[in-house]
């Protein structure tokens, strides 16, 4: 065993299995501490703590086969190839492990040679032939023909990818559309390349980011991912922070199974608080998953009986953003781009300048303190292009903030409390108008109101794990009819708390829908 790996305590703790993940998960510490800072977060050295290791690769189905091809690409200190020897050798049927373990970083060998020599250590015990075959290189010339192919028979894929957003003229994205596939994120690529590495039948399980269920930005890489494999399972973490806790990572992760080519059955949705407490778990059929009719093929998971009701119920709604003439666009002014025309303090000839800052309580306050500039004025007759008429506008936060108890903040901009001026929205802002134009005052009240009540957070919670609201996010779910939203919007003129404002909703939006 190599350098100051040595040492990996050779004491078994109880079973076969115990041995191989506590000294694994030693290596895994070892090598942690030993991690230059910088690289850690330019090559998302994160690795997988040992329950969160042993819970991902609990989620594939072993294949009644003799021989196991495993590839673990982004091996890091080898966590997750011990864990699926570890389950393999805990197993009957199969007789052989064969893992492709690739990794980018020299520096990182001699925690995963220290780890491949534990499993195969392992594998002799057990009666079971592992073999770690370690690839020093990057998985994406390795996989996409610009070096020697890895090849694309395995039966699994398992990975914790690293993650980083990758620009549109970036090598790695320019390689992976070469060979068909669109990625925004390096996770989205190395999922890519696990999925193409498959066999037909094979499986891919992965811990990712949220990120790819929904919005534009994964938009072509969704769907070529929901083409190419069916779910099998789909584990969710209620606490975002937990998982990798000794790593510094705060990303709401997800990890999931899923079979290339396989069949579109029911989908097991299992959610924790974290990697090492209780399961919930669920199935619900395929179409709950993705919608058939779904133009963007959103993924929207489903954790208990709550959500599957606020699904049904945004779901049987019966208008569109686009059937009530609404449409949402983000704030016009991007503030970097116009510093000329910011003030500080307002002047009576500037028009008011909003930024998220300003929203509190489904009120705009303006002009406030919020260490933003809050005026805009008008030094160059296009300029006039920034503003929006006078008219109620209901705005929503584009970026909630983590402590925000609610992903969507909705609030209205009312004209009369600002003497009727133009008004300029700032780009972290998305706004609701007719055609560039105010809405009346029922309707954004009722719009604002639908859009902060509970049901609705919960409905976008199945579909969105961060805290960015795309205009696409909102436009994709369905509305209250117009009659309805006036109605409720004509009983407001402030925002209620929260247990008033759903039971107003409950009773007045969320009414069974008659033809
Ligand atoms: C999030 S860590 C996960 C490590 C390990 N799989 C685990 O679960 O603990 C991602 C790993 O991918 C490696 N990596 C980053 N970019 C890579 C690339 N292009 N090719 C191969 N490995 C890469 C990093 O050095 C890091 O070890």
């Amino acid at each position: 065993m190599s350098g100051r790996f040595l040492s990996v305590p050779a004491r078994r703790l109880g079973g076969v299995s115990e041995g191989l993940l506590d000294r694994a998960e030693w290596v895994r510490v070892e090598a942690t501490v030993g991690l230059d800072q910088s690289a850690q977060s330019t090559q998302g050295q994160y690795f997988t703590p040992m329950r969160a290791a042993e819970l991902i690769a609990a989620l594939p189905t072993l294949p009644k086969t003799r021989c196991l091809r495993v590839l673990d690409p982004g091996a890091g200190s080898g966590m997750l190839t011990a864990a699926i020897v570890d389950r393999v050798c805990g197993g009957q049927q199969i007789e052989r492990v064969e893992v492709t373990a690739v990794e980018l970083d020299s520096s990182l060998l001699p925690a995963l040679r220290a780890t491949a020599e534990l499993c195969e250590e392992h594998g002799r015990r057990a009666g079971v032939r592992v073999r770690v075959n370690i690839a020093h290189g990057d998985v994406i010339t390795l996989q996409t023909g610009m070096e020697t192919e890895l090849g694309d028979g395995f039966d699994l894929a398992i990975m914790n990818p690293p993650y980083k957003k990758l620009a549109a003229a970036s090598w790695q994205r320019r390689s992976l559309e070469a060979i068909g596939w669109d990625v925004g994120n390096l996770y989205a690529a190395f999922v890519a390349l696990g999925v193409d590495s498959l066999r037909p039948g094979g499986q891919l399980v992965a811990i990712t980011p949220r990120s790819f269920a929904n919005g534009p930005y994964f938009e072509q890489f969704r769907k070529r991912l929901l083409r190419q494999v069916a779910f099998d399972q789909i584990h969710t973490f209620e606490s975002r922070s937990t998982v990798f806790a000794d790593t510094g990572v705060l990303q709401e992760n997800i990890v999931f199974s899923a079979t290339k080519g396989g069949e579109h059955g029911l989908v097991t949705i299992t959610s924790s608080r974290d990697h090492t407490g209780e399961t919930n778990e669920r199935r619900v059929p395929y179409d709950e998953l993705v919608a058939p009719g779904d133009p963007h093929q959103f993924i929207r998971i489903t954790t208990d009986d709550a959500d599957d009701d606020a699904v049904r119920a945004v779901a049987s709604l019966p208008a569109s953003l686009a059937e009530l003439d609404v449409k949402v666009s983000t704030g016009r002014v991007v503030d970097f781009r116009t510093r000329g025309n910011l003030q500080q303090i307002p002047k009576p000839d500037s028009a008011p300048l909003i930024y998220p800052g300003n929203l509190r309580g489904g009120e705009v306050l303006w002009p406030r303190s919020i260490g933003k500039p809050q005026g805009f004025r008008l030094l160059d007759p296009t300029d006039h292009k920034a503003l929006m008429p006078s008219g109620y506008y209901v705005l929503v936060k584009r970026f909630s903030a983590k402590e925000e108890r609610r992903r969507i903040v909705a609030a209205v901009w009312d004209p009369i409390q600002h003497d009727g001026k133009p008004v300029a929205f700032e780009n972290h802002l998305n706004v609701f108008h007719f055609g560039g134009s105010g809405l009346d005052r029922e309707l954004a009240w009722g719009l604002c109101a639908w859009l902060n009540s509970s049901v609705v957070d919960r409905y976008f919670r199945t579909f969105s794990g961060h805290t960015q609201v795309n205009a696409t996010d909102l436009r994709s779910m369905n509305y209250p009819c117009e009659d309805t939203l006036r109605r409720l919007g004509s009983q407001l003129d402030d925002l209620p708390d929260q247990e008033r404002l759903d039971a107003l909703v409950g009773s007045m939006a969320l009414e069974p829908v008659t033809a």
